[in-house]
């Protein structure tokens, strides 16, 4: 199984990240490769610019197409996600999570904004043609403590046993998620069972 990590933080230190950072580890305990990227390592020139042959974001495009699933983690910026993280999903093609399972997340100041995932992100991503779009993550920023040093950062136990049933629930989607069919193969197919007539 193939997973891309898509983190929406300009913020180098951030919380958001620390749940990606968990998801990853989570996933690749289970044996899921995970390709991770942040819009902080596309070259801003690209994205203000709407350069939709970018090295980096045809290089995610490939990643995506190859994936089963998509998790995407943002900081709330006034009520809404990262106007950075649309500038990357405003480059993707339409049709760029349909046959995906996505799990999004978002850390926010305040507990006001906890919808803020289904009413701004969510949409996006159906636009997207997200194939599965799971319930998805909300944490406020008190729940998420970042480590002193290379010590990693604690979660509340609330936090850390609801992210575990996401990821649950992302892993089983993805390993049951019906498979594009290649076209060669469809062809093959009906060339046999011409054959078999
Ligand atoms: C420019 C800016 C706008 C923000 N707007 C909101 C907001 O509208 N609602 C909210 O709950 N938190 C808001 N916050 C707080 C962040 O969402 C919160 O600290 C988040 O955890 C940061 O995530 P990060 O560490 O991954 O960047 C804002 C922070 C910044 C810097």
């Amino acid at each position: 199984m193939l997973v891309v990590s898509l983190g929406g933080s300009p913020s180098q230190r951030s919380r958001s990240g620390v749940l990606l950072d968990r998801s990853r580890r989570w996933l690749q305990e289970r044996g899921v490769e995970v390709v991770s990227y942040q819009v902080r390592d596309f070259p801003a020139e690209d994205l203000l610019h709407a350069r939709f042959d970018s090295p980096k974001v045809v290089d995610l495009l490939q990643q995506i197409e190859n994936a089963d699933g998509l998790l995407i983690a943002t900081p709330v910026y006034k009520a809404s996600f990262s106007g950075a993280l649309k500038t990357i999903l405003d480059l993707l093609p339409e049709r760029a999570l349909s046959h995906k399972v996505v799990l999004p997340m978002a850390t926010g100041g305040s507990i006001a904004h906890m919808l803020a995932v289904d009413y701004a992100l969510k949409p996006v991503l159906s636009a997207l043609k997200a194939q599965e779009l799971l319930q998805g993550i909300f944490a406020v920023d008190s729940q998420i403590a970042y480590g002193e040093g290379s010590a990693l950062a604690q979660l509340a136990p609330e936090l850390e046993q609801r992210l575990d049933e996401s990821l649950e629930l992302f892993f089983s989607a993805m390993a049951r998620r019906p498979r594009p069919l290649d076209p060669n193969l469809l062809n093959d197919r009906l060339l046999s069972a011409r054959w078999s007539i």
